[in-house]
């Protein structure tokens, strides 16, 4: 057994490790992303590939995250590089472990102005600032303003000073550490995002038809395109990446993140009921809380062709550009726009804190960094690199960054760990360290459903992203020259980030330690 047991840090209560799990889940990627992503692929075509990627990827995905995030803990490694090297003496896994690392990191270069956008609108809601802007054009209008796509600098001044306090919000959180930090701002933000979501779905039930010269546009027509089932899509394989790249995305399952939060969990903690229940609440804050605000919303005042139009014409235009039309046409719009925009950084930031928590973790466990000195140079990297994200906005990194980070590798990512965790661990060994202190045993039939079905389902989506998509976004497919600076920019980003990591993973000697180390 370990080396030397390391007191590491850990969740102060159940609930608090619920709600932080739930917190790192729920994001931006439930308001957001997926109401986008369910109407661009057909609303009731894309539910059905959904739950089948819940089913048979992040529900058993999740039970291995967890299990080997708690082993990890225990033997003081809180990161994949460490968790890797348990599963698999080979020299080789700490540096595959380097992804569960990255990969958060890379999109955290984004996420965070994103979010910092979230807050910005709660606040022009509130003093009525887009107020009287009529039109979804001129809400796009306004958004491009504020984003400072028509200035020379590419950022206006207002984005820069909301970025520049979304991320200290952020240092401020992880300096708190696990328990008083993370923990802290999910006891207390987790009860307010459900308030705030609640209420306004409660809003978007009593909206009926707004408009009695167009009966078809109603809240009811908006729910029915997502729950009334489409089989004619399912031969359609990009509706199918999809909807496994939204349940990677929204349950942070195949990141790293996971392992890093249940690393804080004590050896005899459960995984197997805690781990699906905050799952099962990511679920239900996405399609139930998530699917019942902005696509209902889009139908009952824009009707289903513009509501396509607005999903296809890019990700933000939903959230930033529809909603703020509605909400100055209802009674007290302002109230209803800071409640949205302050949901949506709620949910930002319980997330976005776990995808920084990795690297500070890392530093900690495999280097031995104090606390302060691991939360200072993850703020640094994280800064520097989120440059690229808010500059390149226009050109498109964002989206370089998201699709090889968060869509083609995180399929990687879960594949690497399943085959590493399920095949080079043992099954019955996974299996076991999945069922240690469950409360209520997981059904058998799981067993069957890690080793087999999961690690070739995955194979098959990567293997497609791989071929249908990566050509074209390898070779920048209908990229503008202009915009190819940016986009190599972000990518070297990735690269450069990588390398800096595997170099910290080489010369940590705790690593080494476990390598050579009896056990
Ligand atoms: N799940 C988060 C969301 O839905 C994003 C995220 C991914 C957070 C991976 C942590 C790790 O927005």
């Amino acid at each position: 057994m370990p080396e030397q047991q390391i007191e590491r840090e850990r969740w102060g209560t159940r609930l608090g490790l619920v709600l932080a799990m739930a917190g790192n889940a729920v994001g931006l990627g439930n308001f957001l992303r997926f109401p986008v992503q369910a109407t661009q692929n057909g609303g009731g075509a894309f539910m059905i590939p959904y739950f089948c990627a819940l089913l048979f990827l992040a529900v058993p995905l999740m039970w291995c995250e967890w299990a080997m995030g708690r082993l990890g803990g225990s033997r003081g490694h809180g990161t994949t590089p460490g968790i890797f090297a348990i599963l698999w003496k080979h020299p080789l896994a700490k540096y595959l472990g380097v992804f569960g690392i990255l990969f958060p990191l890379a999109v955290v270069f984004y996420y965070n102005y994103i979010e910092s956008w979230t807050l910005a609108y709660s606040f022009f809601s509130v003093t009525g600032k887009y107020f009287g802007i009529a039109t979804r054009e001129g809400m796009g209008r306004f958004l491009a303003d504020f984003q400072g796509l028509n200035s020379p600098w590419q950022v206006s001044l207002t984005a820069y000073v909301f970025f520049l306090i979304t991320f200290a919000v952020n240092v401020w959180i992880l300096s708190g550490g696990i328990a008083k930090g993370i923990e802290r701002l999910a006891n207390i933000g987790m009860p307010i995002l459900f308030c705030l979501a609640v209420l306004l779905v409660v809003r978007v039930f009593t909206l009926g038809t707004p408009d009695p010269a167009m009966p078809e546009r109603n809240v009811l027509n908006g729910l029915g395109f997502i729950w009334n089932p489409d089989f004619s899509q399912l031969a359609n394989s990009k509706v199918w990446l999809a909807a496994a790249g939204q349940i990677f995305f929204t349950t942070s399952v195949g990141w790293g993140a996971i392992q890093c939060y249940a690393s804080y969990l004590r050896e005899k903690d459960d995984v197997v009921v805690t781990g699906l229940s905050t799952t099962m609440t990511n679920e239900f804050v996405e399609v139930i809380l998530g699917g019942s605000i902005a696509i209902p919303i889009a139908f009952a005042f824009f009707g289903r062709d513009a509501t396509m139009q607005i999903a296809q014409g890019g990700s933000f235009n939903l959230g930033f550009a529809a909603m703020p039309v509605v909400f100055q046409q209802l009674p007290i719009g302002k109230i209803l726009g800071a409640m949205w925009f302050f949901l949506l950084f709620i949910a930002g930031i319980t997330s976005s804190v776990a995808l920084m928590q990795p690297l500070v973790a890392f530093l900690k466990d495999e280097l031995g960094c104090a606390h302060k000195k691991a939360v200072a140079i993850t703020a640094a990297i994280t800064f520097i690199f989120a440059h690229v994200a808010i500059f390149g906005l226009k050109a498109g990194a964002l989206d370089e960054l998201d699709f090889w980070a968060g869509t083609f590798g995180v399929a990687m990512f879960a594949l690497i760990e399943s085959i590493l965790f399920i095949w080079v661990f043992k099954p019955d060994n996974a299996w076991n360290e999945i069922e240690k202190g469950a409360q209520v045993k997981a059904p058998r039939i799981f067993y069957y459903v890690l080793k087999y079905i999961t690690p070739v389902y995955l194979l098959v989506i990567f293997i497609s992203w791989a071929f249908q998509q990566g050509p074209a976004m390898f070779f920048m497919e209908g990229v503008a020259p202009e915009h190819v600076g940016w986009r190599w920019a972000a990518r070297l980003c990735i690269v450069g980030v990588f390398i800096f990591i595997a170099v910290l993973v080489a010369k940590s000697k705790k690593l080494k330690e476990l390598e050579t180390g009896a056990s």
